[in-house]
């Protein structure tokens, strides 16, 4: 055991984890030349694509250091806050951790909130500064920086550049050297914790672990304590680029079990893994149930593709478990699902998978959190309200609460004042401000999680010409005055377009909203009024024009490559049409609500 160490790597996004990863594994030998791939440790497509890790995973890498052999567990974690809970449980099953920190971009609000994770998990931290390579690296200033913030001494951060390779031998001496072995027993009762697992379709799912103390053997009745079941191991091993069979995982190690399990659901990321017959009395703390935070309504294109849609959701949550679903119906849309999920990029993460693995065509409706309403009959039990249509009616509502949270902020101090407005306009109260350095602010809000959902990290980025990092955790529910503003397309209400709005902001985002849905629905043969309305009452109105003309008329000037442009444009904006009522309304206007500015 004095031989292992477990660490993982922590920096903002884009900072250069994976890329520094692949290093490691290069340097090592742990890859041969026909397995490299760019990227190594982001197997699903999408990952590769957004080049966002989304799902945590683990590997194993020999080295030798002064003639000894060590055996390196690297436990990747995932580098959005959708994922952050992943990341508290990554971190967990580690000692040590890597702080990667882009020479260029400086200390970032996810270096410091993924440190903070690390710090209260008593991990050793090595700081690292990536793309030194980099010509607008500012080496002096960013070491000053991490100093500042970790209080070490400047010679223990490490100048790297993922790129070059510069600086790999340096990080794994001091993998070796400064991160402790760990320090379980074999000879306790196996206590091992779940850091995350993996669906796969033919084996059933593969549980990733770490064993605290005790053993985890092949034939061995293991069990499950947070859910209670008992499984019988068929196979465990260590994960390096692909999975090796092994007797056992000692106290220490980290590796993978299989057990048959068919359903995501059934592994959950914190639980531990005991011994069936002697099991420990002692599971690792820190459980936690993981709750969706924003909703929306999942509709087909095609009212026929209803069955299609549920068998290829239920598919989805064999392999993620995170995500909810539950069937509703839209006067507007039909049939169709609320599904749950962790944030804004996992809903994108779910559309795009059903389209791209399932050949499902949807409509997503205006996403919202979850509220508690409380009815002045019943004033102490809340009704969960995860679609704005089932808001209670007004006149016998006591009070709403909205989930709140604690949103920080980094940004140069030029930008304070833009950032400040925005997030004060988005109901944010700040709670810190804090120089990091002359240049770098922290700013920490209590803000509404709703307001985060609608349009924040685009209008961050504008306010501070992209320089302003974010990260939020949850801090509970408060109460707000929320109605509901319901829109009319042609005099019928359309439910899948209504959205919770705060009191004082409800007028201004109805005549909005309007404007909106003038530019996005298409011109008919009919003039479409549009309006928006709180209850009985029309805050305001827009008329989308007939059509008067073929649209293709103007094109007659013997262009004809245009003309046929024109009409694909149409028949592909076609797919992401709804008719409601004998309104055509496209994907977008579904979305219009978000993007208002
Ligand atoms: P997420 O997985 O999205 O959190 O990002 P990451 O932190 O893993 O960053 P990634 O490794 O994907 O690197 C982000 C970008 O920086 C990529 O375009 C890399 O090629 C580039 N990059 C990483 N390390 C270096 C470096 O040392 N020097 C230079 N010049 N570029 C680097």
């Amino acid at each position: 055991m004095k031989n292992i160490r477990n660490f993982c790597i922590i920096a903002h996004i884009d900072h250069g984890k994976s890329t520094l990863a692949d290093r490691l594994l290069d340097f090592t030998g742990s890859v041969t030349d026909r397995e490299k791939q760019d990227q190594l440790l982001d197997s699903m497509d999408l990952e590769r694509e957004r080049g966002i890790t989304i799902k945590s995973h683990a590997i194993q890498m020999n080295y030798t250091y002064e003639g000894e052999d060590y055996i390196l567990n690297l436990i990747d974690t995932p580098g959005h806050v959708d994922f952050s809970y992943e990341v508290s449980r990554s971190i967990a099953a580690c000692e040590g951790a890597l702080l990667i920190v882009d020479a260029a971009q400086s200390i970032q609000a996810q270096t410091i909130s993924n440190l903070y994770l690390a710090l209260e998990n008593d991990l050793e931290i090595i700081p690292v500064l990536n793309k030194v390579d980099l010509p607008s690296a500012n080496p002096e200033e960013v070491t000053d920086d991490i100093v500042d913030l970790l209080g070490c001494d400047p010679s223990e951060v490490i100048p790297a550049s993922a790129k070059t390779g510069l600086g790999i031998e340096a990080i794994l001496k001091a993998i070796i050297e400064r991160i402790p072995a760990p320090k379980g027993t074999i000879d306790e009762p196996l206590q091992a914790l779940i850091f995350d697992s993996v669906y796969n379709p033919f084996r059933g799912v593969e549980t990733y672990f770490r064993v605290i103390n005790g053993s985890i053997k092949k034939g061995q009745n293991i069990k499950f304590i947070a859910t209670g079941k008992n499984y019988f191991a068929d196979e465990v091993g260590t994960l390096r680029l692909t999975q090796f069979p092994r007797k056992e995982i000692n106290a220490g190690d980290v590796g993978y079990v299989i057990t048959g399990i068919k359903e995501a659901k059934e592994v959950k990321v914190g639980d531990t893994i005991t011994d069936a017959k002697v099991p420990t009395t002692n599971p690792i703390a820190g459980f936690e149930d993981v709750k969706p935070m924003v909703f929306a309504g999942i509709y087909p294109v095609d009212t026929e593709d209803y069955e299609d849609l549920r068998t290829s959701m239920e598919k989805l949550q064999l392999n993620d478990a995170s995500l909810v679903f539950s069937p509703e119906s839209s006067a507007a849309l039909g049939f169709g699902f609320r599904c749950g999920f962790l944030g804004m990029l996992h809903m994108e993460i779910i559309q795009e998978r059903l389209e791209r693995e399932f050949n499902m065509t949807v409509i997503t409706t205006v996403p919202n959190v979850s509220y508690n309403a409380f009815t002045r009959k019943d004033p102490d039990v809340p009704i969960i309200v995860n679609n704005p249509t089932d808001l209670p009616d007004p006149s016998g509502l006591d009070r709403v609460e909205e989930p709140y949270i604690k949103a920080t902020i980094i940004t140069k101090a030029d930008f304070v004042g833009n950032v400040m407005s925005l997030c004060i306009e988005k109901r944010g109260i700040i709670t810190h401000q804090t120089y990091l350095t002359t240049e770098r602010v922290e700013l920490v809000f209590d803000m509404p999680l709703a307001e985060i959902v609608f349009d924040f990290y685009d209008r961050l980025k504008t306010v501070s010409k992209g320089y302003a990092s974010f990260d939020y955790s949850p801090i509970g529910m408060r109460v707000s005055k929320l109605v509901r503003v319901d829109i009319l397309l042609n005099a019928q209400p359309v439910d899948a377009l209504s959205a919770l709005i705060h009191a004082d902001n409800a007028q201004h985002i109805g005549k909005k909203m309007c404007e909106k849905l003038k530019e996005l629905i298409p011109r008919q043969q009919f003039d479409i009024p549009i309006q928006a309305a709180i209850g009985a009452k029309i805050i305001s109105r827009e008329t989308t024009k007939a059509l008067r003309k073929d649209v293709t008329a103007k094109c007659y000037g013997g262009d004809i490559s245009r003309k046929r442009k024109l009409l694909e444009k149409q028949k592909k904006g076609k797919k992401r049409m709804r008719q409601v009522g004998n309104v055509e309304i496209p994907q977008e206007a579904f979305m219009a609500v978000l993007k208002l500015n």
